[in-house]
């Protein structure tokens, strides 16, 4: 494992896309596995600046993100697809036939999670998984306590996930309490991975999950068993560290 320290978010957010870029120009036609959450957004807004100053290309990238909420249509500002969008797709010259999240307005769960999990082995497979990580120590929404050997699947939100998430919504009532996610199983077959982690409220959980036991009560406890994996933080998401 890779430990990057930035001095602050901003660096951060730059030696994170440094990563991501070195990925798109070394594999133009890469698979790119992408998170959504507060803390990639500035490593969005950093690809799209070298993007605008022709730095890179995102003609052939294909992307697979991470998770979406369970009923949530692509044009909710809510959705992942919609954040995604925002702060990348709508922003870069990437083909949207070349993206990949799951289809929150799907009802049938299994049905989806085997269409996305087909997709991402068709497209041979995550070469650099984006991922942040949430209070709780889950990675996509892979939360405590679920099984390292699971595919993409659908889950229950826990409380404290809704409560962290409540602050994009109208009310806590109107978030979503299920979402689709990859599992960790699939998380784990990306060839690399790279996690952003950002701010002081990050630090417990970074070390838990870096420097702790291995165990499904901290989901990012299993990157530990990867053979490529970076972690940048800021000073103070690696405080403890
Ligand atoms: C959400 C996403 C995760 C993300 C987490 C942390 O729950 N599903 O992929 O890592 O939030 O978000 P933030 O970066 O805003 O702390």
């Amino acid at each position: 494992m890779r430990i990057y320290r930035a001095k602050d978010y901003y660096d951060m957010s730059r030696k994170a896309a440094n990563i991501i870029s070195a990925q798109v120009i070394m594999k133009p036609d890469c698979v790119l596995g992408l998170a959504t959450g507060s803390t990639p957004v500035g490593t969005y807004a950093q690809l799209v600046e070298w993007y605008k100053k022709g730095d890179l290309d995102f003609s052939e990238v294909k992307t697979v993100n991470l998770d979406e909420y369970k009923g949530l249509d692509q044009s909710n500002d809510q959705s992942y697809f919609y954040f995604m969008a925002e702060h990348l797709f709508d922003k870069v010259n990437i083909d949207f036939q070349n993206v990949n999240i799951p289809n929150g307005m799907e009802t049938d769960a299994d049905k989806e999670c085997a269409r996305y999990e087909a997709k991402i082995k068709a497209l041979g497979g995550v070469d650099l998984q984006l991922l942040g990580i949430g209070h709780n120590g889950h990675i996509g929404f892979n939360e405590p306590n679920g099984q390292f050997d699971r595919t993409t699947h659908c889950v229950n939100l826990t409380q404290s996930t809704i409560e962290a998430n409540k602050r994009f919504f109208a009310s806590e009532e109107d978030v979503p309490r299920q979402a689709y996610t990859m599992g960790i199983k699939t998380i784990m077959q990306a060839n690399k991975i790279l996690m952003v982690a950002s701010g002081e409220d990050k630090a417990e959980i970074v070390k838990r999950a870096f420097f702790g036991p291995i165990t499904p009560e901290v989901p990012a406890s299993v990157l530990q068993l990867h053979n490529d994996v970076t972690l940048v933080g800021d000073e103070a998401a690696l405080s403890l560290i």
